[in-house]
């Protein structure tokens, strides 16, 4: 503990994050800075391309082109990494974190990654790493798991954490615009990531699953273990199906522990979520989060999860609560002790699904259809034919009554062969773990 009157804080990334950063900080100083008896000092500022044109103005001697000048210069008391990615991000951080400095980190990825290295560090150089904008922009949902909710025991956390996803999702499903068009928006608007893969294709979402496993179940479950499930094959014909059967579809991570056996379940795929439930009318770049603790009982947290404003509002809380660290020596609840938590073997799960497919329009095809869901067990619970854009062709939909997810894999697997099923058929899930 110190008791510093300066804070020096240095901003590794000026981009979207770190701009959001340095403009509120500066808005909010006076307040800020009355309330925790310091001065703010904004002392440092790197990026790539010193020459890009800024929203903020940083005098040129505070801007470095190397973020590891900032990491290590001994007068800097908060590193904040603002950078992306997992390879220059995880050099910065373990740099600072091993001078024994505080880092805040919006990266979810550096922490999906590296977070066990990353927090060994911080223990053993008497650094601390915070990282509440790595998850849901600016809802607070890593201090409410951490310090809120610490009586409960987690059975299931469900939620949309991807800004971008839901931004594109909410937009076709309204507007009826291609999906392409709406990323390039989300781009523009300082949603997506740098690779908006990342994105829509559900990792982004995959690396916030696996840090709110492991807050909640004290363990790493990595992405590669994970079923992940992107939004890029979805079209207006899964959208409107979901409008006019009471549903609205959700880019969903999914934690599941049973707490019998103790094994733990992380998915993340395009969900058909009914409208009744409270996250299904959650929009635009919102996010929403269904946290269940055995002792609180069902808990719902929204707010925008992706952009310049919510995140920094998320960074700054950080800041402050380094600070308060730094000076009055409040160490926040250390993180869970780290287990190994055993998966749920996949013949384990189950659930209701959605499948749609473009197949020849001929007599027969649909008993032909049915025959292969039946032979792996799967049972229709309803059918729909539609025109479909391909010629002498129609677009099926159907749902199905529970089943187990091996046997839709092997039913995909199967439609796949048949020469009547036109492309790939596209599956999705429909919330029946929400209740
Ligand atoms: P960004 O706009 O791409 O900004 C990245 C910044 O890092 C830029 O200032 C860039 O410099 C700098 N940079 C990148 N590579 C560099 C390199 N090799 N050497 C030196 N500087 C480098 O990204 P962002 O959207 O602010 O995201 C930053 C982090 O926050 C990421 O981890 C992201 O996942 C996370 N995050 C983002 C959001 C969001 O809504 N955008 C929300 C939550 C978390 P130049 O400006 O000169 O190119
Ligand atoms: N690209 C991310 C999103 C940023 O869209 O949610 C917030 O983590």
């Amino acid at each position: 503990m110190s008791n510093l009157s300066t804070i020096n804080i240095g901003i590794c990334g000026l981009g979207t994050v770190g701009q959001g950063v340095w403009k509120h900080l500066e808005r909010s100083r006076a307040d800020l800075e009355s309330r925790l008896g310091v001065t703010l000092n904004l002392a440092r500022a790197s990026v790539r391309d010193p020459k890009k044109k800024r929203a903020v103005r940083i005098p040129a001697a505070k801007l470095t082109t190397d973020p590891l000048v900032i990491a290590t210069d001994p007068s800097i008391h908060i590193v904040c990494e603002l950078i992306g990615g997992t390879t220059l991000a995880r050099e910065v951080t373990l740099a600072a974190l091993k001078l024994g400095k505080t880092v805040v980190s919006a990266n979810k990825a550096l922490l999906c990654k590296h977070g066990p290295e990353l927090f060994a560090a911080a223990r053993k150089h008497g650094g601390h790493f915070f990282f509440e904008a790595s998850v849901a922009g600016g809802i607070p949902i890593i201090k409410s798991l951490r310090e809120g909710l610490v009586a409960n025991r987690f059975k299931l956390i469900y939620g949309i954490l991807n800004g971008t996803c839901n931004y594109i999702l909410t937009r076709m499903d309204r507007e009826g615009l291609s999906y392409p068009a709406i990323l390039a928006e989300a781009k523009a608007l300082g949603y997506a990531e740098a690779d908006e893969s990342l994105d829509v294709e559900g990792w982004d979402t995959a690396h916030k699953a696996s840090i709110l496993a492991y807050l909640a179940h004290g363990t790493w479950v990595p992405v590669e273990k994970m079923l992940v499930e992107g939004i890029t094959q979805l079209t207006q014909a899964d959208l409107q199906f979901a409008r006019d059967n009471g549903y609205a579809v959700k880019l969903l991570a999914v934690i599941t522990r049973d707490f019998d056996t103790g094994e733990v379940f992380v998915r993340v795929h395009p969900t058909l979520v009914p409208l009744t439930k409270v996250l299904a009318n959650v929009n635009e770049v919102y996010n929403g989060i269904s946290v269940t603790g055995d002792v609180v009982g069902e808990t719902v947290y929204i707010g925008r999860g992706a952009g310049q404003d919510p995140t920094a509002s998320a960074v700054i809380s950080d800041i402050v609560d380094a600070i308060i660290l730094l000076n009055r020596g409040n160490t926040p609840l250390p993180e869970p002790v780290e287990t190994r938590a055993p998966l749920t073997p996949l013949e384990k799960i189950h659930g209701s699904y959605y499948l749609r497919m473009d197949v020849k329009d001929e007599p027969g095809v649909l008993a032909k259809i049915a025959s292969a869901l039946a032979s792996h067990g799967v049972s229709i619970a309803s059918v729909l034919q539609r025109p479909s854009d391909r010629p002498a062709a129609a677009t099926l939909i159907l749902t199905t009554h529970s089943s187990h997810e091996k046997a839709i894999r092997a039913t995909l697997a199967h439609l796949r062969k048949l020469s009547s099923v036109l492309g790939d058929p596209l599956l999705l899930r429909i919330a029946d773990f929400a209740g």
